[in-house]
């Protein structure tokens, strides 16, 4: 038996200020996706904003229903979205906020198991990593280059198939 260890790398900004104009911009557009949030049930309100190769922002809000598990994270809004509207059009970045009802939220939101994996397809598909910048209504900004910093030992496409 061995016992092995994954490293795992993030940035961490103080405040937007320190990140570069096109990521201050993306951050901003999360916060206003927020606004399209249909969250009555957590009355947790999620914002993504997703950047395309071809500069194009496409945003994204959890969507909720009585029926809980028919609802849908922002993320996956946004990506499902954006490759629906632009198939073939890589996206470079991702960046996720959340607003809550009745608490300040003022540490990163980081996506759920289920966005993740999501993320890493879409990187998978399009060969190119990217980029995730999360944070809450205030404090830090935590970024990251490609998902395996969010999912290692992911399962991906190729598993699917038997070795020849
Ligand atoms: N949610 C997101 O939209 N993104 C995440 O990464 C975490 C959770 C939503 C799902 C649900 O509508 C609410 O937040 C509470 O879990």
């Amino acid at each position: 038996m061995e016992v092995r260890k994954l490293e795992v790398k993030f940035e961490q900004y103080n405040e937007r200020g320190e990140l570069n104009k096109e990521e201050q911009a993306l951050l901003k557009q999360a916060v206003d996706a927020v606004d399209g949030s249909y969250a009555p049930y957590s009355e947790f309100h999620v914002g993504a904003a997703v950047l395309l190769e071809n500069g194009v922002v496409v945003k994204g809000s959890n969507q909720e229903n009585s029926a809980y598990p028919s609802g849908l994270c922002a993320e996956r809004v946004a990506l499902f979205y954006a490759n629906a509207q632009y198939p073939g059009v890589a996206v470079k970045a991702i960046a996720i906020t959340a607003k809550a009802d009745h608490f300040i939220i003022e540490t990163p939101i980081a996506p759920c198991g289920a966005c993740r994996q999501v993320i890493s397809e879409t990187e998978h598909r399009q060969q190119n990593k990217i980029r995730v910048i999360m944070q809450g209504q205030h404090g830090k900004i935590m970024a990251t280059e490609g998902i395996e910093n969010l999912l290692p030992l992911v399962f991906q496409e190729e598993k699917l198939k038997k070795k020849k």
